[in-house]
């Protein structure tokens, strides 16, 4: 048995950009482990709307506040990363039965790529179960409203980086 007493997670994904069903799923985590680190996939080859750094000082402004919450960027394999953290579990957000399939892939490739990580899977409020930061940016581009979706800041952001029609 693990008698390691601080757990550690990671709570990888693009957060391009971050949205109040991230945060309150990092908020859940927060206080469900010791510590849990929000770990941002650079992957500017995707062309993210916000680079990696952005991504950061957004997730920064917003958990600033929070003693065990911590922000960084990684590259390459999450299980890689997640071992040089020494971190014990994965956590992603299951919003509907849809995301099912691919997280449970993914977890179970982890789980192959390193057994000694465990992949939780938290539900975010039911009010942020149809939210995605796909969404978030095509309403915001259209012109439509994203207000108590997003924190202030990333509205603010998109602000200066989309031009708004609609
Ligand atoms: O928020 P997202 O975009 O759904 O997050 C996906 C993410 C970052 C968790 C996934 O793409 C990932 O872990 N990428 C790192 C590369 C890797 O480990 N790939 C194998 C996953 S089984």
């Amino acid at each position: 048995m693990d008698e390691k007493s601080n757990k550690l997670a990671v709570y990888p994904g693009s957060f391009d950009p971050l949205t109040n069903g991230h945060v309150d799923i990092i908020e859940r985590g927060a206080r469900l482990f010791d510590r849990i680190v929000v770990a941002i996939l650079v992957n500017e080859e995707k062309c993210p709307l916000f680079a990696a750094a952005e991504r950061k000082e957004i997730a920064v402004d917003v958990f600033g506040g929070f003693s065990n919450v911590e922000v960084e960027t990684f590259d390459g394999l999450l299980v890689d990363y997640a071992a040089r953290r020494e971190a014990d579990v994965i956590v992603r957000g299951l919003r509907a039965i849809s995301d099912f399939e691919y997280e449970m892939q993914m977890a179970l490739m982890n789980r192959r790529l390193n057994k000694m990580i465990e992949t939780v899977f938290m539900m975010p409020d039911e009010r942020y179960t149809y939210l995605s930061s796909r969404l978030v940016k095509e309403v915001y581009a259209l012109g439509g409203t994203i207000t108590g979706l997003v924190p202030e800041i990333v509205e603010t952001r998109l602000a200066s980086k989309i031009q708004r029609g609609g």
